[in-house]
């Protein structure tokens, strides 16, 4: 069986967890038989002697907790920290206000939850995109719900864990399938939207599990249009599949995968789900995500730059001239054209009078996307250069 090397950053971790395997030094030196109680003073001496890293070696077996064993589950979900900390998906700053927001959701999940932190653990050994993308959905999703706020802390447990498990019905799925490069056929497609379903069926006599962990499980793929894998009413679903959904984007658009060259970067991504709106996502849920998480995710950069050109509701374009702080999604712009259907194509008229307007106070016009096809985004500043509105 493989072993795998995996290292522990004991700044991370609380006194009084238990790791399942021994620990080693960098050099392979034995430092802890497993199962030992790391104490405040035991964790401060290790330290001293061989640095803020130590690792073990996994074999792939399953690890073992038995329920109740408050310490070792401890210990599990300090692993799940430390795997976020090793995605790099956030800067060293922002990853530490990301901890504090979910450290004590994830210190009594472990308590708690001893059987289903098992479940994404089992994951590791089965996928470790799959792990990895889990790691990252549980940890956005629990962060987002805290910037929102106005849930118990019993409702962000439940939040959080949904989002670890979302996908935990593909440990049910062939792997083949779950990898193939390129177009899937109807059967295959079949198959794999049947993850959520085959996650409910996991999770549904777990005791640990709840409504709110079944229904974010179960909804994690349904849109805004309906288009969804069940293709469900978007407006009568619970606000937790959603959270855990407009998070799933983001990590898939920003991880890298076989079938692309480059992931997105983080500003992309944000685009991305903006240009969204109205067929996966709702303007609100969008609105929430960028304003919240843009500035944790992008490292406070906005994700709008003076002359951008959105597209609006109105099926009008408009060149961005200031940002709203803490309302990207309304800037003020100067609206200069609308689409008109020219034949088959759709062509621009402009306007003789290009219109200042806020969409911070503005209600009749809303930001629906922002144009990122470099081609056609330099065509268009060049015809607004000409008529003097750059
Ligand atoms: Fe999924």
């Amino acid at each position: 069986m493989e072993t795998k090397k995996v290292k522990i950053n004991l700044s991370y971790l609380r006194p009084n967890s238990t790791f399942i395997y021994p620990l080693f030094s960098e050099e392979g030196k034995k430092i802890l038989d497993e199962r030992i109680v790391l104490t405040a003073e035991l964790i401060k001496k290790i330290t001293a002697r061989f640095g803020n890293f130590v690792y073990y070696a996994e074999d792939g077996k399953r690890a073992v907790i038995q329920e109740g064993k408050l310490r070792a589950a401890l210990a599990t979900s300090h692993d799940v920290l430390d795997e976020i900390a090793r995605t790099s998906k956030l800067s060293a700053e922002k990853y530490h206000e990301a901890e504090r927001l979910v450290d004590d959701i994830i210190h009594n999940l472990s308590v708690e939850h001893a059987n289903v932190i098992n479940l994404i653990k089992d994951l590791k050994s089965f996928d470790d995109y799959l792990y990895n993308h889990s790691v990252n959905v549980g940890l956005l999703t629990a962060v987002f719900a805290k910037k929102i706020g106005g849930f118990s802390d019993h409702q962000y447990q439940s939040i959080t864990l949904g989002a670890y498990l979302h996908d935990i019905g593909q440990r049910k799925i062939d792997k083949q399938l779950l990898h193939k490069q390129g177009q899937l056929d109807v059967l295959e497609l079949t198959k794999l939207k049947r993850h959520p379903q085959l996650g409910y069926e996991i999770l549904k006599d777990l005791e640990d599990s709840n409504e709110t962990v079944l229904q974010t499980v179960l909804f994690h793929h349904e849109k805004y249009n309906h288009k969804g894998y069940y293709q469900l009413p978007y407006e009568n679903l619970p606000i937790f599949p959603k959270l855990a959904s407009i998070c799933d984007i983001y990590d898939a658009l920003t991880s890298p995968r076989p079938f692309r060259e480059e992931p997105f970067t983080s500003c992309m991504a944000l685009k991305a789900i903006v240009n969204s709106i109205s067929s996966h996502f709702d303007f609100t849920l969008v609105s929430r995500f960028v304003n919240l998480m843009g500035p944790i995710l992008n490292n406070d950069r906005p994700i709008f730059a003076v002359n951008d050109i959105c597209e609006l509701n109105t099926g009008e374009l408009a060149l961005v001239k200031g940002i709203t702080p803490g309302d990207i999604l309304k800037p003020q712009v100067v609206v200069f054209c609308r689409f008109v259907k020219e034949g088959d194509r759709l062509g621009v008229k402009h306007y003789n009078e290009p219109t200042a307007a806020d969409l911070a106070t503005e209600n009749k016009r809303v930001v629906k996307k922002i144009l990122n096809n470099r081609k056609q985004v330099d065509a268009i500043q060049k015809m607004a250069k000409e008529r003097g509105l750059l």
